[in-house]
């Protein structure tokens, strides 16, 4: 008995603390103009609130509750650092605008080790300008149809012919995507080479996901080793390269590389040009790929998405001659593809939003964001909120066509980003997403093979990597 009420009376005391704490910590963060919100437990914050949400297929109340509970801006601590989350379209664009300027894009050193000092995803100022110009006017609308389209519909093309039986989607769509990158990059087809490179790749990777502590220091060790061995071979490619445009002069070829070294400004060094192409292998790849196999999933739940997208590409395919290549013209009769590919964007979110350090004290809405701070634009969070979209859970490619949300002010529909980081790489991965559905609608009718579900964290994906059993409506 007497144990008893001594645990009764702790129990007691504690909660009182745990209550006076909450309050004056409370009281501080209101004295100090933060958004409201909750540190969690010292040291991991509410890491594993998030993470263990983001682990499963609704990562959603995460944020829902603390929206709920504080508002559209909130502070909570993750991932080691005291960060304001935003949920609000408005503040979002206010932060991607002012990149530069009051934030900055801001990565942990073991991503960084990865990526290497002079990748794009970490440059800053005037450097930063040129590089992503220079990607902006090599992936931009003309090169893509003058240029790019072609090896984009032959290499899916190929990709899609040794098809049948069981295939794991996102396995394919991330070979395809490799070899579509490498292609563009450095004008390489497919073979042995990639395949060998792609697998070293596939070790980097993983690193980027691994937590760089001692007992998962074999991924991530493994990883640094990858990327030794990755950057040694690009660096193999630029030395060549820049041989034989040394000896041949004149005759240039139409790549990144090519590009690359043809910049005016003096060129750019070895390491420059191999951490630049890293980096747009890393940018380009898991997105792009992963887009590809949630479409596929979205439309397979959704039968008459499916059927109206297998219309669309049926019809374009009565226009054309046998094994004939989908032309520019052809990707820009494709609408309701379009409406497919912009509610897979909103529904599945790859990269659901942005990090970026504060470098001087800001004001938003009332609050104020000390210097050193990070904040999340949450992109996913406005994507799915309910008062901006309408059902805004479900996956309705339809509502793409009557009164488009991507419409509304301010811009809130911002899957690739926005401000001076906008994703470069937008419009070609439109393409090569279009043009993958078209040869898989008009090639296969296929079922799941295995129940699969949707996981948020380290990154979007599959669980099983969506396996389906394909089978061929005609040859491809
Ligand atoms: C569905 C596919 C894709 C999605 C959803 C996507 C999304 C994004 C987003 C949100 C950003 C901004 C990151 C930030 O502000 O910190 C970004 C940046 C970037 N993306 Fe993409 N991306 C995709 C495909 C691609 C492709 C195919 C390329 C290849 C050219 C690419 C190259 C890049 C690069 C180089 C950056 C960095 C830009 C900079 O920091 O200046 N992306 N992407
Ligand atoms: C695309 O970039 C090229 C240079 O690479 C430029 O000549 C062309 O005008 C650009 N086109 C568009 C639509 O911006
Ligand atoms: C898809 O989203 C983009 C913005 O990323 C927008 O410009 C475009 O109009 C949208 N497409 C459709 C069919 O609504």
């Amino acid at each position: 008995m007497a144990s008893f009420v001594l645990a009764l009376f702790v129990l007691l005391i504690s909660i009182n603390v745990i209550i006076l704490v909450e309050r004056r910590r409370r009281r501080r963060m209101r004295r100090l103009g933060l958004p409201p919100g909750s540190f969690g437990l010292p040291l991991v914050g509410e890491t594993l609130q998030l993470i263990s949400a983001y682990k499963t297929e609704n990562p959603e109340p995460f944020i829902d509750m603390r929206v709920s509970k504080y508002g559209s801006l909130f502070t909570t601590h993750v991932f080691g650092e005291p960060t304001v989350f935003s949920t609000d379209p408005q503040t979002n664009r206010f932060v991607l605008q002012n990149e530069g300027k009051l934030f900055e894009s801001s990565y942990p050193s073991s991503i960084s080790n990865l990526l290497g000092r002079k990748s794009l995803l970490l440059m800053k100022g005037s450097f930063h300008k040129r590089m992503h110009s220079l990607i902006m006017s090599f992936a931009n609308s003309s090169i893509i149809r003058d240029h790019l389209l072609v090896d984009i519909d032959r290499l899916i093309r190929f990709n899609l012919h040794t098809w049948g039986g069981m295939v794991r989607l996102q396995d394919q769509t991330k070979k395809i995507t490799f070899e579509l990158t490498v292609k563009q990059l450095m004008s390489f087809d497919p073979g042995e080479w990639t395949e060998s490179l792609r697998k070293e790749y596939l070790l980097l990777i993983e690193g980027f996901f691994s937590v760089p502590l001692p007992f998962f220091f074999t991924t991530y060790g493994r990883a640094l080793k990858a990327r030794t061995k990755v950057a040694e071979v690009l660096r193999l490619m630029v030395r060549e390269r820049k041989e034989r445009r040394a000896r041949e002069g004149g005759e240039k070829q139409k790549d990144m590389l090519g590009a690359l070294l043809e910049d005016g400004d003096g060129g750019f060094t070895e390491e420059e040009a191999v951490d630049f192409m890293l980096a747009l292998l890393v940018a380009g790849y898991e997105t792009t790929s992963t887009i590809m196999t949630l479409a596929v999933k979205f439309l397979t739940e959704t039968p008459v998405a499916l059927a109206a997208l297998r219309e669309e590409h049926d019809s374009i395919q009565e226009r054309k001659q046998e094994s004939e290549a989908l032309s520019w013209s052809d990707y820009k009769s494709m609408p309701f593809t379009q409406c497919v590919i912009n509610e897979t964007l909103r529904v599945a979110n790859i990269i659901s939003g942005v990090f970026r350090r504060v470098m001087s004290d800001v004001n938003i809405k009332g609050y104020t964001i000390p210097k050193g701070w990070k904040v999340f634009a949450s992109f996913r969070a406005v994507h799915l909120d309910q008062d901006l979209y309408k059902d805004a859970r479900t996956f309705n490619p339809w509502r793409w066509q009557s009164n488009p949300p991507a419409a509304s002010p301010g811009n809130i529909f911002t899957p690739f980003g926005g401000g001076p980081r906008l994703c470069p790489g937008y419009e070609l991965a439109r393409v090569e997403i279009s043009v993958f559905l078209h040869y898989l609608v008009t090639g296969f009718s296929w079922e799941t093979a295995e129940e699969d579900k949707l996981a948020f964290f380290p990154t979007t994906r599959t669980l099983k990597r969506y396996p389906i059993n394909v089978r061929h409506r005609k040859v491809v």
